[in-house]
């Protein structure tokens, strides 16, 4: 595989999603991981990410000594982007240093040497810059490939070793030729062949589940595209009969959205299906509650307790469990710290806590995949189209966007309020277009007048965002005819809200939800 080690980057992940993009099997691992466990990896390139540390502080984050010697001995071929350019360059003697100002955004790269890592790129091209420290001296082992107005030494490569440095980021978008960057390395440099493809995974892992599965397998279904796609995988490889979903309605669903779930499912030819409605439980244990981490810790724990009961029942009238399936994701697992140290944590996932019921064997058939790879995965097993490209919705639902205290009279005005939302994207023509648009209920109210009386109602805050895998995320430049139709939607068709803002911050620092 090719590695990719996190030195806690926001763009880490794209690394290894533009990796896979071009059909090598790329997995993220920590940057301090040890030889033992790399080796397991068996990684044919490594690749270093940036982050947000200085290669100048004494407690920069570094791989291990053995590691390095182990990459360099072997020869395995390294390449170092942004922070990991820095990194290489000081391995072998470069000096780096702290400049007056960074060079942020879109710059002009020239080509200074010719060589395989820009071959199929022109000599002037536009790259994306984000970073302060600066390689400003290379040893004689190391030559310069390519230069900015900024920074001289915006690429270089190792004379006898396989070893490459990039200032920019050849994984984000606003670098034209990144992606041919990144295949020239791969391609020319470590010398692979394509041979990783989403779809030959998908039919590997449903095989793999066809063999070993023998029992009956539980699994919760939101209706999102990670449990559906779960959930169509297990029926490809067991068929339905031992499979047994449960939906679990936490009161904090969309409007008729479990409804639509059930159906949904039965449309899919699933039969054991199990509805539990716990909306009243889950809105008693969250009175009061305002901490947002302490919303998300009762709903984990709730759920996962409502879930449990209902297993346990079923599994007196039908016989005992023998599995648990869940979607959790590649994502889910690495944001909620399964790789990484130097990336923090900033939320509790809902999805990684139910992990454990004792005597129950784990199968996540997605935990390798990125969100777009599972919606191909979906696309292949037919699952309709306007499910597939639903948007994400969180698995603590709508109390992540109610501020502050959840009430039902607050989950009604957002209920309707969402409806609308997404009513008018998809009218619009918006809806595919953007990674998620919702509104949320802000804890305030304010002065407004309607029909010449006065009124004082809630403010609701509209988050329309572009992303490519929910790690890093921009606000959309929506037109302002549409923002102004929906804003008058809103403010006429929910009762209790009177004022509409629209969020103009990307991820980051803000994040996609709100809490
Ligand atoms: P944030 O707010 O962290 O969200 O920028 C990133 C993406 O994750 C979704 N999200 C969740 N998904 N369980 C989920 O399944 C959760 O607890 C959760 N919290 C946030 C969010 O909608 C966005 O797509």
């Amino acid at each position: 595989s090719v590695v990719v080690l996190d030195f806690g980057g926001q763009y880490a992940h794209l690394i290894a999603r533009r990796i896979r993009e071009l059909n090598f099997y790329s997995k993220l691992l920590p940057y301090d991981i040890s030889l033992e466990d790399l080796q397991r990896s068996n990684p044919a390139a490594v690749v270093f990410s940036g982050g947000p540390a200085s290669v100048l502080e004494k407690d920069a984050p570094r791989p291990r000594e053995e590691v390095v010697s182990f990459l360099l001995r072997n020869k395995i071929p390294i390449l170092g982007v942004c922070y990991g350019h820095q990194l290489i360059a000081s391995f072998f003697g470069g000096r780096i240093a702290r400049k007056e100002k960074g060079e942020y955004g879109s710059s002009v790269l020239r080509v200074v040497e010719k060589n395989e890592l820009f071959l199929d790129t022109p000599s002037i091209q536009r790259v994306w810059m984000s970073h302060r420290d600066s390689v400003v001296e290379l040893p004689s082992d190391l030559v310069v490939l390519a230069s900015t107005d900024y920074s001289e030494v915006a690429a270089y490569k190792h004379r006898t070793l396989p070893a490459y440095g990039v200032q920019f980021h050849p994984e984000v978008k606003h670098t034209e030729h990144g992606k041919t960057i990144l295949s020239n390395f791969l391609r020319r440099v470590v010398g692979l062949t394509p041979n990783w493809f989403i779809e030959d995974e998908a039919m590997h892992i449903i095989e793999e589940m066809r063999k070993n599965i023998k029992g009956k397998v539980l699994l919760a279904v939101s209706g999102g595209v990670d449990s559906l796609t779960t959930a169509l995988m297990l029926q490809k490889a067991i068929g339905g009969e031992n499979l047994y979903l449960i939906h679990v309605n936490t009161g904090l669903l969309r409007e008729n959205e479990s409804e639509r779930v059930l159906e949904i499912l039965k449309k899919l030819g699933f039969t054991n299906v199990h509805y539990v409605d716990a909306s009243k439980l889950f809105l008693e244990r969250l009175r009061g509650v305002t901490d947002p981490e302490e919303k998300r810790r009762i709903i984990a724990k709730t759920f996962a307790e409502v879930f449990k009961d209902k297993a346990l029942q079923l599994s007196h009238t039908v016989g005992g469990f023998k599995y648990l399936a869940q979607g959790t994701i590649y994502p889910d697992r690495v944001e909620s710290g399964a790789t990484g140290k130097a990336t923090a944590k900033i939320k509790s996932h809902h999805n990684v806590v139910m992990e454990a019921i004792p005597g129950l064997e784990l199968v996540e058939p997605l935990a390798e995949f990125y969100k777009d790879e599972v919606r191909r995965i979906a696309e292949i097993l037919g699952l309709p189209e306007e499910l597939v490209k639903q948007h994400p919705f969180p698995g603590p639902g709508l109390a992540v966007r109610v501020l502050g205290e959840v009430t039902e009279e607050k989950l009604k005005i957002l209920r309707k309020a969402t409806m609308i939302v997404e009513e008018e994207f998809r009218k619009a023509g918006l809806y595919e277009k953007v990674w998620q648009a919702f509104p949320v209920l802000l804890p305030v109210k304010s002065v407004g007048v309607k029909g010449d009386v006065r009124s004082y109602e809630y403010v609701l805050a509209l988050r329309v965002v572009e992303s490519e895998d929910a790690m890093t995320a921009s606000f959309v430049k929506l037109p302002w005819d549409f923002l102004e139709k929906l804003a008058e939607r809103l403010v006429n068709e929910v009762d209790g809200v009177n004022r509409v803002l629209y969020d103009i911050t990307h991820k980051p620092p803000a994040t996609i939800e709100f809490e």
